[in-house]
């Protein structure tokens, strides 16, 4: 069982993005999925329900409460978990002892990237981290590549001592998606593809860490 924690303690980074894409990505790939949704306000949880009728449906577990890790099937091979809003990793002891690897999605403004240093501080801290045992990385979110505000961030996350995986664009696709229990991984016309590829710098890291 590979187990993915996408966590950031500042609000809408785009954690249930990253979370319900991975999530059917590796459905598609046709491996046993699991999403496990520890945010009250059950975005993720929702998304799972939209998409129970999918050969690539993904199994939605709620995260929040205690004994969670119970609930999770011995055949499990993915595990992606959406972490609360405002959690800092002290918080997230339960979903870090499963984690095989974390990413942080960060928004491309000053206030989001200044808002994500202590968490990464947190994170920082941790034994496993500090061993280089738990990987983390970071996802740029919400890009808009031709503006000077989304040069500069992807430039600054760039210099921050944790590797910057992926470079999601902003677009109106992840919002129709979500809505719909799909992801960029469900759909095949061209304009798609191109976000699909946004994914691939990411994919091939987890691959690499996992
Ligand atoms: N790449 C993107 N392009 C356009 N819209 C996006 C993108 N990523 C996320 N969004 C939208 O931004 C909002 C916040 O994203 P999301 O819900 O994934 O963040 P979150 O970190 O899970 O938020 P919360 O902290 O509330 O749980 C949502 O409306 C989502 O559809
Ligand atoms: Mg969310």
């Amino acid at each position: 069982m590979r187990t993915i924690l996408v966590a950031s303690s500042k609000g809408g980074a785009g954690k249930s993005t990253v979370v319900t894409n991975l999530a059917a990505h590796f459905a598609l790939e046709g491996k046993r999925t699991v999403l496990v949704d520890a945010d009250r306000q059950e975005s993720s949880s929702h998304w799972c329900a939209k998409r129970a009728g999918l050969d690539s449906a993904v199994l939605p577990v709620d995260g929040s409460r205690r004994g969670w890790e119970k609930q999770l099937p011995s055949d499990t091979q993915y595990v992606v978990i959406d972490a609360a809003a405002g959690a800092m990793a002290d918080d997230l002891d339960a979903h870090l002892a499963l984690a095989d690897a974390v990413l942080v999605p960060v928004n491309p403004s000053m206030i989001d990237l200044e808002a994500t240093v202590p968490f990464l501080d947190s994170l920082a801290a941790l034994p496993r981290v500090k061993k280089g045992k738990l990987p983390v990385a970071l996802v740029a979110n919400r890009l808009k590549p031709w503006t000077g505000a989304s040069q500069q961030a992807v430039a600054q996350l760039q210099s921050w001592p944790y590797p910057l995986v992926g470079q999601l664009r902003d677009t109106q696709a992840y919002v129709l998606m979500v809505a719909l229990g799909k992801s960029v991984f469900d759909y095949h016309s061209e304009q798609i593809r191109g976000h699909q590829a946004d994914w691939a710098p990411l994919l091939k890291w987890l691959k690499k860490v996992l």
